[in-house]
Protein backbone atom coordinates (compact mmCIF):
# COMPACT_ATOMS: atom_id res chain seq x y z
CA UNK A 1 0.00 0.00 0.00
CA UNK A 2 1.26 3.45 -0.55
CA UNK A 3 1.80 5.30 2.40
CA UNK A 4 -1.54 7.04 3.74
CA UNK A 5 -2.30 9.49 6.49
CA UNK A 6 -4.26 8.06 9.43
CA UNK A 7 -5.65 9.98 11.96
CA UNK A 8 -7.26 9.10 15.32
CA UNK A 9 -10.38 11.13 16.75
CA UNK A 10 -10.81 9.82 20.34
CA UNK A 11 -13.72 12.37 20.66
CA UNK A 12 -14.65 12.84 24.46
CA UNK A 13 -12.77 9.41 25.29
CA UNK A 14 -10.19 8.42 27.86
CA UNK A 15 -9.14 9.66 30.89
CA UNK A 16 -5.59 10.29 30.89
CA UNK A 17 -4.54 6.86 32.48
CA UNK A 18 -6.13 5.78 29.62
CA UNK A 19 -4.66 7.20 27.02
CA UNK A 20 -1.43 6.47 28.90
CA UNK A 21 -2.17 2.44 28.91
CA UNK A 22 -3.25 3.12 25.07
CA UNK A 23 0.02 4.83 24.19
CA UNK A 24 2.08 1.79 25.64
CA UNK A 25 0.37 -0.98 24.23
CA UNK A 26 0.39 0.74 20.59
CA UNK A 27 4.25 1.48 20.54
CA UNK A 28 4.48 -1.79 21.42
CA UNK A 29 2.69 -2.94 18.18
CA UNK A 30 3.95 -0.21 16.24
CA UNK A 31 7.21 0.96 16.94
CA UNK A 32 7.71 2.10 12.76
CA UNK A 33 4.71 3.23 11.84
CA UNK A 34 4.67 2.71 8.18
CA UNK A 35 1.65 6.11 7.26
CA UNK A 36 1.69 9.03 8.92
CA UNK A 37 0.14 8.96 12.17
CA UNK A 38 -1.99 11.58 13.89
CA UNK A 39 -3.71 11.35 17.42
CA UNK A 40 -6.46 13.54 18.23
CA UNK A 41 -6.37 13.54 22.19
CA UNK A 42 -9.01 15.37 24.56
CA UNK A 43 -6.82 18.54 26.05
CA UNK A 44 -5.92 16.92 29.42
CA UNK A 45 -4.09 14.25 27.54
CA UNK A 46 -2.11 15.66 25.04
CA UNK A 47 0.94 16.89 27.10
CA UNK A 48 1.99 13.64 28.58
CA UNK A 49 0.91 11.49 24.32
CA UNK A 50 3.39 14.41 23.13
CA UNK A 51 5.98 13.55 25.41
CA UNK A 52 5.64 9.70 25.01
CA UNK A 53 5.41 9.66 21.55
CA UNK A 54 8.45 10.24 19.38
CA UNK A 55 7.19 13.88 17.38
CA UNK A 56 8.65 12.34 14.01
CA UNK A 57 6.24 9.19 14.08
CA UNK A 58 3.49 10.38 16.07
CA UNK A 59 1.90 13.65 16.03
CA UNK A 60 -0.84 14.43 18.73
CA UNK A 61 -3.12 17.11 18.01
CA UNK A 62 -5.98 18.64 19.44
CA UNK A 63 -9.72 18.57 17.95
CA UNK A 64 -10.61 22.29 18.95
CA UNK A 65 -9.58 25.11 19.10
CA UNK A 66 -10.70 29.44 20.18
CA UNK A 67 -10.11 31.43 16.88
CA UNK A 68 -8.89 34.52 19.51
CA UNK A 69 -5.61 34.69 20.59
CA UNK A 70 -6.94 35.01 24.21
CA UNK A 71 -9.28 36.89 26.01
CA UNK A 72 -12.93 36.55 27.77
CA UNK A 73 -13.87 32.98 26.30
CA UNK A 74 -14.98 31.06 29.16
CA UNK A 75 -14.14 27.19 29.26
CA UNK A 76 -11.85 27.79 25.91
CA UNK A 77 -8.61 26.93 24.62
CA UNK A 78 -6.39 28.68 23.01
CA UNK A 79 -3.61 27.82 19.87
CA UNK A 80 -0.72 28.94 22.22
CA UNK A 81 -1.94 27.01 25.16
CA UNK A 82 -2.14 23.66 22.69
CA UNK A 83 1.42 24.47 21.10
CA UNK A 84 3.25 24.79 24.70
CA UNK A 85 1.58 21.06 25.64
CA UNK A 86 2.94 19.55 22.11
CA UNK A 87 -0.12 20.05 20.00
CA UNK A 88 1.09 19.98 16.50
CA UNK A 89 -2.10 19.93 14.31
CA UNK A 90 -6.06 20.29 15.55
CA UNK A 91 -9.52 18.98 14.27
CA UNK A 92 -11.69 21.93 12.70
CA UNK A 93 -15.17 21.55 11.80
CA UNK A 94 -16.17 18.36 12.90
CA UNK A 95 -19.91 17.83 12.29
CA UNK A 96 -20.20 17.68 16.15
CA UNK A 97 -18.77 20.57 16.42
CA UNK A 98 -21.27 22.38 13.88
CA UNK A 99 -23.88 19.98 15.44
CA UNK A 100 -23.93 20.46 18.87
CA UNK A 101 -21.76 23.65 19.61
CA UNK A 102 -23.15 25.86 16.62
CA UNK A 103 -19.81 26.20 15.13
CA UNK A 104 -20.70 27.72 11.12
CA UNK A 105 -18.56 28.20 8.28
CA UNK A 106 -17.81 31.63 9.47
CA UNK A 107 -16.20 30.56 12.98
CA UNK A 108 -14.18 27.46 11.59
CA UNK A 109 -12.92 29.96 8.71
CA UNK A 110 -11.83 31.89 11.74
CA UNK A 111 -9.76 28.87 13.80
CA UNK A 112 -8.30 27.50 10.80
CA UNK A 113 -6.75 31.15 9.96
CA UNK A 114 -5.75 31.31 13.83
CA UNK A 115 -4.86 27.23 13.48
CA UNK A 116 -2.78 27.60 10.30
CA UNK A 117 -0.82 31.27 11.60
CA UNK A 118 0.05 29.10 14.60
CA UNK A 119 1.67 26.63 13.13
CA UNK A 120 -0.85 23.57 13.36
CA UNK A 121 -1.67 20.97 10.86
CA UNK A 122 -5.14 21.30 9.80
CA UNK A 123 -7.75 18.64 9.31
CA UNK A 124 -10.54 20.76 8.53
CA UNK A 125 -13.52 18.36 8.01
CA UNK A 126 -16.38 18.65 5.33
CA UNK A 127 -19.55 16.20 5.35
CA UNK A 128 -23.39 16.16 4.06
CA UNK A 129 -26.20 14.95 5.85
CA UNK A 130 -28.34 12.01 5.02
CA UNK A 131 -31.16 14.62 4.19
CA UNK A 132 -29.04 16.39 2.15
CA UNK A 133 -27.75 13.64 0.20
CA UNK A 134 -30.99 12.57 -0.54
CA UNK A 135 -31.63 15.35 -1.92
CA UNK A 136 -29.36 16.06 -4.19
CA UNK A 137 -27.53 18.78 -1.97
CA UNK A 138 -23.98 16.78 -1.96
CA UNK A 139 -21.98 19.19 -3.98
CA UNK A 140 -23.75 22.29 -3.30
CA UNK A 141 -23.32 21.97 0.75
CA UNK A 142 -19.48 20.72 -0.06
CA UNK A 143 -18.99 23.65 -2.41
CA UNK A 144 -20.15 25.83 0.51
CA UNK A 145 -18.29 24.23 3.54
CA UNK A 146 -14.91 24.13 1.23
CA UNK A 147 -15.69 27.77 0.01
CA UNK A 148 -16.68 29.49 3.37
CA UNK A 149 -14.27 27.36 5.62
CA UNK A 150 -11.29 27.89 3.48
CA UNK A 151 -11.65 31.76 2.62
CA UNK A 152 -8.69 33.86 2.33
CA UNK A 153 -6.23 31.31 3.14
CA UNK A 154 -3.37 31.31 0.26
CA UNK A 155 -1.28 29.14 2.09
CA UNK A 156 -2.32 25.32 1.70
CA UNK A 157 0.50 23.54 3.20
CA UNK A 158 -0.69 22.47 6.13
CA UNK A 159 -4.29 21.24 5.36
CA UNK A 160 -5.79 18.36 5.11
CA UNK A 161 -9.30 18.42 4.20
CA UNK A 162 -11.46 15.15 5.69
CA UNK A 163 -14.72 14.03 3.81
CA UNK A 164 -16.62 12.62 6.68
CA UNK A 165 -19.91 12.20 5.57
CA UNK A 166 -22.85 12.80 8.87
CA UNK A 167 -25.01 9.42 8.55
CA UNK A 168 -21.83 7.69 8.41
CA UNK A 169 -20.21 8.85 11.85
CA UNK A 170 -20.52 6.16 14.74
CA UNK A 171 -23.41 4.36 12.64
CA UNK A 172 -21.39 1.64 11.15
CA UNK A 173 -22.41 2.70 7.42
CA UNK A 174 -19.80 3.45 5.19
CA UNK A 175 -20.24 5.43 1.97
CA UNK A 176 -19.50 3.38 -0.71
CA UNK A 177 -16.33 3.17 -2.52
CA UNK A 178 -18.25 4.84 -5.48
CA UNK A 179 -19.50 7.63 -3.21
CA UNK A 180 -16.31 8.23 -1.54
CA UNK A 181 -14.30 8.19 -5.48
CA UNK A 182 -17.49 10.71 -6.29
CA UNK A 183 -16.79 12.87 -3.65
CA UNK A 184 -12.84 12.94 -3.25
CA UNK A 185 -13.08 14.04 -7.05
CA UNK A 186 -15.91 16.88 -5.97
CA UNK A 187 -13.55 17.73 -3.53
CA UNK A 188 -10.30 17.83 -5.20
CA UNK A 189 -11.64 20.19 -7.67
CA UNK A 190 -13.14 22.96 -5.31
CA UNK A 191 -9.42 22.52 -3.33
CA UNK A 192 -7.63 22.71 -6.81
CA UNK A 193 -9.93 26.04 -7.86
CA UNK A 194 -8.57 27.98 -4.15
CA UNK A 195 -5.24 26.74 -4.28
CA UNK A 196 -4.26 25.46 -7.71
CA UNK A 197 -3.02 22.30 -6.15
CA UNK A 198 -4.13 19.51 -4.29
CA UNK A 199 -4.66 19.10 -0.52
CA UNK A 200 -4.68 15.39 0.57
CA UNK A 201 -8.24 14.46 1.67
CA UNK A 202 -8.87 11.95 4.00
CA UNK A 203 -12.35 9.50 4.36
CA UNK A 204 -13.83 9.53 7.76
CA UNK A 205 -16.91 7.83 9.20
CA UNK A 206 -17.18 4.18 10.33
CA UNK A 207 -13.71 3.47 9.28
CA UNK A 208 -12.30 -0.19 11.10
CA UNK A 209 -9.88 -2.28 10.83
CA UNK A 210 -11.85 -4.36 8.30
CA UNK A 211 -12.80 -1.69 5.56
CA UNK A 212 -9.79 0.52 5.89
CA UNK A 213 -7.85 -1.01 3.23
CA UNK A 214 -10.27 -1.00 0.49
CA UNK A 215 -11.02 2.76 1.73
CA UNK A 216 -7.91 4.23 1.47
CA UNK A 217 -6.69 2.64 -1.76
CA UNK A 218 -9.87 4.60 -3.32
CA UNK A 219 -9.12 6.90 -5.73
CA UNK A 220 -8.34 10.49 -4.74
CA UNK A 221 -8.27 9.17 -1.09
CA UNK A 222 -5.18 10.05 0.71
CA UNK A 223 -6.05 8.62 4.52
CA UNK A 224 -8.53 7.85 7.10
CA UNK A 225 -10.12 9.87 9.86
CA UNK A 226 -10.97 6.87 12.28
CA UNK A 227 -13.45 7.32 15.66
CA UNK A 228 -14.57 4.41 17.15
CA UNK A 229 -12.02 2.06 16.14
CA UNK A 230 -9.19 4.38 17.02
CA UNK A 231 -9.74 3.65 20.75
CA UNK A 232 -8.35 0.26 20.32
CA UNK A 233 -4.14 0.23 20.12
CA UNK A 234 -4.76 -2.98 18.49
CA UNK A 235 -7.24 -1.75 15.65
CA UNK A 236 -5.66 1.38 14.63
CA UNK A 237 -2.25 -0.19 14.86
CA UNK A 238 -3.39 -2.81 12.26
CA UNK A 239 -3.81 0.10 10.21
CA UNK A 240 -1.22 1.66 10.43
CA UNK A 241 1.50 -1.28 10.22
CA UNK A 242 -0.84 -2.43 7.11
CA UNK A 243 2.18 -3.03 3.84
P1 LIG B 1 -16.32 7.01 13.51
O1 LIG B 1 -15.98 8.59 13.67
O2 LIG B 1 -15.09 6.38 12.90
O3 LIG B 1 -16.60 6.55 14.89
O4 LIG B 1 -17.48 6.93 12.59
C1 LIG B 1 -15.25 9.27 12.69
C2 LIG B 1 -15.16 10.73 13.05
O5 LIG B 1 -16.14 11.30 13.53
O6 LIG B 1 -14.10 11.38 12.87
Amino acid sequence: MKKKIFAANWKMNKTIAEAESFAKEFVKLTPNPRHKVLIFAPFLSIQMLAKFFDKKKVFIGAQNLHQSEKGAFTGEISAEMLKEVGASAVIIGHSERRQFFAETNQTINEKIKTALANGFVVVFCVGETLEEREKGKTKIVLQRQITEGLEGIDRPQNVVVAYEPVWAIGTGKTATIKMIEETHTLIANETKKLFNKNVPVLYGGSVNEKNFEAIVQANGVDGALVGGASLSAEKFAQMVNKK
